[in-house]
């Protein structure tokens, strides 16, 4: 049966998915890249470089100069992210982790930021997690399955026993190539991959997850 949780950070506990997006913009905007929230759909999820790689396309720029835009695309981030506090959780996010933390389930957060420790301490969920795979843990980023089996090593549990709740197609992916179950929040244009989809966390108990988790498997 299902162990353990792994939740993704961004667009899943919190709505720093929009945060992200502002910043690319801005970025995008002072250095004449074509980029909307069209273009950002594909970001989602997405590291900070290979998301620097999407928006300049086939442009020659110099590794030099993208490691310049990724710093300062970073600093608008962390700039965005000073004022979080308990109340940016979404709906059902803390009700959720103190259900399943009662049930005995293992809890990690599965982020591809390495600015998720700062967040999930404003957000004061730091101490609901068991253990924290974010941007420093792994060189794979997603849909390669690298962060969520190191999450799954790190609460000592087996793929299988593992559940993975994400807002992005590339973290489904990573979810699936892991061999894990999926919750996927958002869009089934997004996330229908996922074994469960759901608009998001507002409302949703570890009981219904379990049965449609359990109806999903085949
Ligand atoms: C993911 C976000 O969680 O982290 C992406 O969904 C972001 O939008 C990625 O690019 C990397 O984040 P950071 O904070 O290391 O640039
Ligand atoms: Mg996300």
């Amino acid at each position: 049966g299902v162990q353990g949780f792994i939740f993704d950070l961004d667009g899943v506990l919190t709505d720093t998915a929009e945060f992200h997006y502002r910043a690319w913009q801005r970025l995008a905007d002072e250095e004449n890249l074509p980029f909307d929230r069209q273009a950002n759909e594909a970001l989602r999820g997405v590291s900070r470089r290979e998301s620097l790689l999407k928006i300049v396309g086939d442009r020659p720029y110099s590794e030099a100069q993208l490691q310049a835009m990724m710093d300062r695309k970073n600093h608008y981030y962390v700039e965005s992210i000073q004022d979080i506090a308990p109340t940016d959780l979404l709906p059902g996010a803390r009700e959720l982790l103190n259900e399943l933390r009662q049930a005995g389930i293992k809890i990690a957060l599965g982020s591809a930021s390495k600015n998720a420790r700062p967040v999930i301490e404003k957000l004061g969920i730091a101490d609901l997690m068991d253990t924290i795979a974010d941007g420093h843990s792994v060189e794979r980023p997603k849909p390669a399955p690298d962060l969520f089996l190191f999450a799954a090593n790190q609460l000592g549990l087996q793929p299988d026993q593992c559940v993975v709740v994400e807002d992005a197609a590339a973290g489904i992916e990573a979810a699936i190539a892991a061999k894990m179950l999926t919750i996927g929040l958002g869009p089934v244009k997004r996330v229908g991959a996922a074994d469960v989809v759901l608009p998001d966390l507002e409302g949703v108990h570890w009981a219904d997850l379990q049965a449609k988790l359990n109806a999903a498997k085949r």
